[in-house]
């Protein structure tokens, strides 16, 4: 083989190896979100979630190891994220038709709190 030819197919080798390593998704543990959602929306979605229960990415992760599941919160996370969709999907049945169901979030429910109060007439602090 003359050297050029050998230095070009070389070149298409690393090209296709780049290629694949670079189409690799970037999180390792996406069970309901796009696995392919993009850094940056991820880490929004994820702001979200801490804002509107108001609380640290500590509560559903052990930091620095977000893709693990050994935290409870973030088991209950996942099943919470398909509970939103399903309402926004279904939301024309059960709204107004002038409600924007992307409007329905976390903090429809949650409103700043993770650990939701049942109704109870005799508590003041009943939001
Ligand atoms: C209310 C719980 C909750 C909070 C708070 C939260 N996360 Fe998450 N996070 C999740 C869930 C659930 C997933 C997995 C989603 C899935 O399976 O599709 C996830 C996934 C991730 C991943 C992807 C890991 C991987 O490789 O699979 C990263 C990174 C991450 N979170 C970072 C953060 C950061 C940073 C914060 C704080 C700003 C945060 N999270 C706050 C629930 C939470
Ligand atoms: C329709 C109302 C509703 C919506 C919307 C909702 N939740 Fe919840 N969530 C609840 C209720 C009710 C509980 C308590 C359930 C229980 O005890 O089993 C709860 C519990 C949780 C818990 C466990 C808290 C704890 O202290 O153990 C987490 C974490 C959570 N929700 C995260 C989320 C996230 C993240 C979203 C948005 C993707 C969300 N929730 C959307 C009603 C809702």
């Amino acid at each position: 083989m003359k050297p050029n030819k050998y230095l070009f197919k070389l070149s298409i080798f690393f090209i296709a190896i780049g290629t694949v390593l670079l189409s690799q998704p970037e999180f390792k543990n996406l069970q309901v979100l796009n696995k392919n959602i993009s850094k940056d929306d991820l880490k929004a979605t994820m702001n979200n979630f801490a804002d509107y229960l108001d609380v640290k990415c500590s509560f559903c992760h052990i930091l620095d190891e977000y893709h693990k599941d050994d935290k409870e919160h973030k088991q209950v996370a996942r099943k919470m994220i398909q509970l939103t969709r399903m309402v926004r999907k279904d939301g024309k049945k059960y709204f107004s038709k002038d409600y924007k169901t992307e409007e329905f979030t976390c903090f429809t429910c949650h409103n700043g709190s993770a650990e939701i109060k049942p109704y109870n007439p005799d508590d003041e602090d009943w939001p």
